[in-house]
């Protein structure tokens, strides 16, 4: 986590910068900071906090310069304080330096370095690194760089700059996410592309084991670590200034929520064309590759873990492959169950998080499998590392609660499912025509959920005070209830516990009482008489039932305490309508407490550290 940014150019480069980390805050914001080479010297203002405290520091001691970088920090070593907070610096203030990832041989190096006499007055593992830069520098900032390099141990994306080379900016990126932005005249370094947007109109995506040089009037120079020169593609930003903005909305996890019609319709368009399924450019396995496959494991965290245990019940029904659904970080040292004919699936909003990755690495180096990743982010870590990718296309997704990406990466799974039962035979074309028929509704569905936001306001008004939930759902909508449990506790502090309802009488029935409020994702499907049953027992102790059911299921709704209609469906479609109707509950409630929705507390948007 933690974002960086870096700039070479002529624009005002305290606003770049500033535009830059605002971007990237969903990547941490604990504290932030930024340096620059102002005539001669490094001169660098950091803030605990959010960035408007950095802006406030600014505003009464602005800087200037030529070059500069920029970080916000999600606090791995050492605790949130100034002196913790980047940029870092040597005793002789020749290089800054800003970090995202962890030295993992950090203590190692530091006493050696207090060996020779360099003092340290932080508790990071990043603040080793401008120390070894200057105890390497012999007049050359490459030869330095690649000499530091070596030394090092663990995933990183670093941005350098030098007191006495005011015209040059350099990046380094192994493990950790690093672009370079590439402009008229005008450069630049971020840990996301979105940080470029409306600054440069072209990328490099840096690959692992990469360092970019940057001077002023020349072209950006790619080298490996061995110090080969490279020469990769630039490609162009494809985000437009007005997808990173709020816009009207109030938060982005709202304009996110909101959105989500419209990713369903633009992939609809794009993955059934002419009533075909087209799974995208990026899809690179065989009919025949894809028919032998004999057991499928999809591995994801947070969000994309329960997109994943939703496609479990699509892939299994659609095709009768057998699939699991594991939480990445578990799943790491399981190498022993990956045999040569299963396929991994790897969900990623971000492509760059760090269990997915090790978990994808892991089973790379025990098995011949295949990996097809689902990822938004192209060109991310996730993506470059498997064989085959499906792309999500739900556009830049800045609230740190996912939402949008949900929904999409469920498409996407869910039109895999429908082309794996195709080449397998394993449905017949008038069953794949009336999937095809009923997705083409979707985002009208999904329309007609948000227009109940009002009501699942008051609903959350009136539970506002509450500090325990339950989630209850079976089959198919028990993911939903992990994630609507999930969307709470993230954003709103509540705690929530989403549970397999039939599972409810072996605990967690013992939490019931009137205080407890109990989300229950009940529509009329093939679990619902038993879902009723676990209904009917939560409301014999005393529970406030919150149900998400049927639309004309009137002894339902007479049940409940508060009722959310949804349209009748197939089974494969209620998940992409139940959690809406949660994602603003959750919403809602987080607004009504005062918490800062786009940023809960603790939390980052891309976890690039295990
Ligand atoms: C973090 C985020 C979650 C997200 C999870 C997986 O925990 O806070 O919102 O679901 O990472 O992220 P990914 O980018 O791999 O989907």
């Amino acid at each position: 986590m933690c974002g960086i940014v870096g700039y070479l150019g002529n624009r005002d480069i305290e606003s770049v910068i500033l535009v830059g980390l605002e971007r990237l805050e969903y990547r941490g914001y604990d504290s932030c900071g930024i340096a620059l080479v102002d005539e001669g010297k490094i001169k660098i203002t950091k803030v605990t906090g959010r960035l408007q405290n950095l802006k406030d520091a600014l505003e009464k001691h602005p800087l200037a310069g030529s070059v500069g970088i920029g970080h916000t920090r999600w606090a791995t070593h050492g605790s949130v304080r100034k002196r913790n907070a980047h940029p870092f610096t040597d005793p002789g203030g020749q290089f800054a330096v800003v970090h995202n990832g962890i030295i993992e041989n950090h203590t190692e190096l530091r006493r050696e370095l207090e060996a020779k006499g360099h003092k340290f007055v932080s508790q990071t593992d990043s603040e080793i690194l401008p120390h070894l830069l200057a105890s390497c520098y012999k007049g050359d900032l490459l030869s330095a760089v690649l000499s530091t390099v070596k030394r090092l141990k663990g995933s990183f994306a670093l941005a350098v700059i030098s007191r006495d080379e005011p015209d040059s900016l350099i990046g380094i990126r192994t493990g950790s996410p690093l672009v370079v932005g590439i402009g008229r005249k005008e450069f630049a370094l971020a840990s996301d592309p979105l940080a470029l947007v409306g600054i440069t109109q072209r990328m490099i995506a840096l690959g692992n084991g990469e360092v970019v040089v940057i001077r002023a009037g020349r072209q950006p120079e790619v080298y490996d670590f061995s110090g080969q020169r490279l020469r990769p593609q630039s490609v162009p930003i494809e985000f437009r200034p007005k997808a990173v903005s709020k816009g009207r909305y109030r938060h982005f996890m709202r304009k996110e929520i909101f959105e989500q019609p419209k990713v369903i319709a633009t992939n609809l368009e794009r993955r059934i064309r002419n009533a075909r399924i087209s799974l995208g450019s990026a899809f690179r396995f065989y009919p025949e590759e894809l028919e032998d496959f004999e057991h499928i494991i999809i591995q994801a965290c947070g969000t994309s873990y329960h997109a994943g245990l939703v496609a479990r019940y699509f892939i299994e029904r659609f095709t009768g492959v057998h699939t699991e659904a594991e939480i990445a970080s578990e799943l790491i040292d399981r190498t022993s169950i990956f045999g040569k004919h299963d396929l991994m699936i790897a969900i990623s909003q971000s492509g760059e998080t760090a269990d997915t990755l090790a978990a994808l690495r892991a089973a790379r180096r025990h098995s011949d499998l295949k990996v097809l990743s689902v990822v938004n982010v192209k060109r991310t870590s996730v993506d470059r590392e498997s064989d085959s990718s499906i792309y999500i296309h739900a556009g830049p997704e800045i609230g740190v609660a996912s939402t949008k990406a949900y929904t999409a990466e469920l498409f996407a799974l869910l039109v895999f499912a429908m082309e794996l039962a195709r080449l397998k035979g394993t449905m017949k074309p008038n069953e794949l025509k009336d999937i095809k028929s009923a997705l083409s509704c979707l985002p009208e569905q999904m329309a007609q959920m948000l227009r109940q936001d009002r009501r699942i306001r008051d609903i959350a008004r009136q539970f506002q005070k509450r500090n325990s939930y339950l989630f209850l759902g079976r089959g198919i909508n028990y993911p939903t209830a992990l994630e609507g449990a999930l969307k709470l506790k993230e954003i709103s502090y509540v705690h929530a516990t989403g549970y397999p309802a039939g599972e409810m009488k072996h605990g967690p029935i013992s939490l019931i009482d009137s205080k407890t409020p109990v989300v229950v994702v009940a529509p009329r499907d093939s679990t619902y008489e038993k879902m009723n049953a676990n209904i009917e027992e939560v409301a014999a102790r005393g529970g406030q039932v919150i149900a998400v059911g049927t639309a004309d299921d009137r002894e339902l709704a007479k049940r409940s305490a508060a009722f959310i209609p949804i349209p009748e469906v197939p089974e494969y479609i209620l998940p992409f309508l139940t959690v809406i109707p949660l994602q603003l509950l959750a919403y809602h409630t987080a607004v009504f407490r005062g918490c800062d929705v786009d940023k809960p507390r603790n939390l980052a948007k891309s976890v690039t550290v295990e």
